[in-house]
């Protein structure tokens, strides 16, 4: 099947008889329209919470108002939590971001905060990460320099996506970031070059970032941020560190089934 074509450079996609679409926007639609999704993945993301406001208190925070951009939150709580936690140290949550491509996933959101004091309305923006035109149709970008980045398992969903294939023809919907790799390499062989999907979603990140931006990121991968150069160009891997996966898992009557782990990264931006 085709998946959706962010700025139409994926192409078709060769996807596995009967894997989830995990990234398409109707297939969390559905999911999140009819009560379909675990509302959790992973786990609750209390690890995560204390890495961001750990992170946080150690910046000078002049304006009271950390920006956290939050990749993917689906119908998760964890956005509503660090807001909770913001507001009891005196912080702003109306820096706190989240951004989906399921248009469901943004209606709940946005009904949730519905009514709540502007300073501590979280903002929902719909767009595609994997798009450089759909980000730059959100307001995102007014809103950056983002802090940190807050990615609980979406990096692990935009993985199952289809590497796209960029060269210099293709069209000016291209972050900076990307079109200056494929000038790069138009003064090499001028190849096309193609872009994993996490890869993508770096690089779509670094305009939206600082030096110093800490992306951190709870995954089920042990090499989530592995074998990827252009990544690892912006992006530094600080550490990982592996959390035990919740009880109901594995399957508790084998005596010694292996313990499951789940990771959470952090990389820092150069
Ligand atoms: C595995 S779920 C994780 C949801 C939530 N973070 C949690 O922990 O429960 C992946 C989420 O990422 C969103 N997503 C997947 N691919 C995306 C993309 N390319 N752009 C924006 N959001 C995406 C999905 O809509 C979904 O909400």
């Amino acid at each position: 099947m085709a998946s959706s074509s962010p700025a139409g450079r994926t192409r078709t996609k060769k996807k596995i008889t009967g894997a989830p679409d995990y990234d398409d926007a109707a297939f969390w639609d559905t999911k999140f329209a009819t009560g379909q999704d675990v509302g959790e993945w992973l786990n609750s993301g209390e690890g995560l919470i204390e890495a961001v406001l750990s992170d946080l208190e150690r910046r000078p925070l002049p304006s009271g108002r950390p920006r956290v951009l939050h990749l993917g939150p689906g119908i998760s709580k964890l956005g509503t939590k660090l807001r909770d936690a913001f507001v009891r140290r005196g912080w702003m949550g109306n820096g706190i971001v989240n951004v989906d491509f399921s248009s469901e996933a943004v209606r709940l959101g946005q009904e949730l905060e519905s009514g709540r004091e502007a300073t501590q309305a979280m903002h929902w923006v719909s767009a595609d990460l994997r798009s450089w035109d759909d980000i730059m149709s959100t307001n995102l970008s007014h809103f950056a320099p983002f802090d940190v980045i807050l990615d609980k398992s979406t990096s692990d969903a935009i993985a199952t996506s289809e590497p796209q294939i960029f060269s210099s023809s293709s069209d000016s919907g291209i972050c900076p970031t990307v079109r200056e790799i494929v000038d790069q390499n138009q003064n090499g062989d001028g190849k096309e070059i193609s872009l994993s999907p996490v890869e993508l979603l770096s690089l779509h990140l670094v305009p939206l970032t600082q030096k110093g931006t800490t992306w951190i990121a709870l995954s089920y991968s042990t090499s989530r941020f592995d074998n990827l150069p252009h990544l690892a160009a912006h992006w530094r891997l600080v550490s990982r560190t592996g959390l035990p996966a919740p009880s109901g898992e594995t399957s508790s009557s084998a005596a010694h089934t292996p313990q499951v782990f789940h990771w959470i990264y952090i990389l820092q931006r150069k």
